[in-house]
């Protein structure tokens, strides 16, 4: 058995977990900083890398002591080095590679989206080659998994990712950050079809995705609407929700239709970032895959937000594969999946004392 230490900072959430490569998540930790930036309505980059670094310790202890072992029964570490919150990521990262070079233990570098779009290998076992959509608060993409580090793009956003429009809509109507899970709740007490409002891109060939559109066009809609009207606000939320999970559910259905032509062996699309907690897109898209004969494949929802987890797993399946990384790995806060491949080849390199 391989075990691992994955470690999460890149965002508002400080994580660790300890992973096996049966997939049995013997310990996992998050913490959320929600409270510390809530009053900023947004996460702040430097309240967020200070407090990475005054609870990460005590988190991976604690990690540790869940599990009932310690630093003698870990094979590997891993950590996300990017993209996210620079410092942060440096934060996280650093800590992972005095870890490594103190204990003799080789060090695994995470992309942070790989972590997101491995996450369905590690709670379903989904084999190579699947669609993937990875909705999150930075990203909207849908990319072809070709295998660890093989990613093939099909679509992005043009403007805004969705979780971000989220987390504006949730700011206009009102609600706190993340948005994303108050606008889901205030969405089911509200008529989706009271306001029609824009689908950008709807209809059109392609896999891109557009948001600034809609969340203008909600803007105004929230402008002409009394403050004080709370049933307008949910039918507001739930025409939003509608309208984005019908502009996804769209180019998304472009996207497994060109799956299915370029890679006859796949068989599963699957959602993966933080808005794949989001129900009602869930429900949407499990039509999309039976409509293109896909299995539908979303993780448990404390695998679809940021979580240590997936980035243990995500160093698992790239320490199995021989791909160490050397401890001046540098910290990257700009960093595409595509671009993965280019650096693949493996620096086999083990800490030197
Ligand atoms: O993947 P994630 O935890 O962090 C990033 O790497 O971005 O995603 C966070 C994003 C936030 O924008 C949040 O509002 C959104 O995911 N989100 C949701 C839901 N839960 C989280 N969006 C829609 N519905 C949800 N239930
Ligand atoms: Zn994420």
């Amino acid at each position: 058995m391989t075990l691992i230490l994955g470690i999460e900072t890149s965002c508002d959430e400080t994580a660790a977990a300890l992973v096996d490569d049966t997939g049995k998540i013997h310990a996992e930790r998050v913490l959320s900083q929600t409270r510390e930036h809530a009053p900023y309505g947004g996460i702040v980059p430097e309240i967020a890398a200070r407090s990475h670094l005054a609870h990460l310790e005590d988190l991976v202890r604690g990690t540790f002591a869940d599990a009932g072992c310690g630093w003698e029964a870990v094979d590997a570490i891993a950590a996300t080095t990017g993209p996210g919150l620079i410092g942060g990521v440096i934060v996280g990262a650093t800590f992972a590679k005095g870890a490594a070079l103190a204990r003799g233990l080789p060090f695994v570098s995470v992309n942070h989206l790989e972590g997101h779009a491995l996450s369905a290998r590690l709670s379903d076992r989904v084999p190579f080659p699947y669609l993937l959509l990875l909705v999150s608060g930075g990203h909207c993409q849908l990319l072809a998994v070709e295998d660890v580090g093989r990613y093939r793009r099909f679509g992005t956003t043009l403007d805004d990712a969705v979780g971000e429009a989220f987390d504006k809509v949730a700011k206009l109507v009102g609600l706190g950050y993340p948005g994303g899970p108050a606008i889901e709740k205030l969405a089911r007490s509200g008529n989706a079809k009271r306001f029609d409002l824009p689908r950008p891109l709807y209809g059109r060939p392609g896999c891109d995705f557009s948001f600034a559109g809609l969340k203008t066009a909600v803007r105004q809609l929230v402008e002409r609407t009394n403050p004080a009207d709370e049933a307008a606000k949910a039918d507001i939320a739930a025409s939003f929700q509608m309208a984005v999970a019908d502009t996804i559910a769209d180019r998304t259905a472009n996207a497994a239709r060109r799956f299915v032509r370029e890679f006859p062996a796949g068989g599963h699309l699957v959602v993966a970032g933080g808005v794949a907690a989001n129900q009602a897109l869930r429900m949407r898209l499990q039509r999309v895959a039976e409509d293109a004969g896909l299995a539908f494949v979303a993780p448990p929802l404390r695998l679809c937000t940021d979580n240590a987890a997936m980035i243990a797993w995500a160093g698992l399946e790239r320490f199995a594969r021989g791909l160490v990384s050397p401890l001046d790995t540098a910290c990257r806060p700009r960093w595409p999946l595509e671009e993965l491949a280019a650096a693949a080849p493996s620096h086999a390199a083990r800490p030197t004392p």
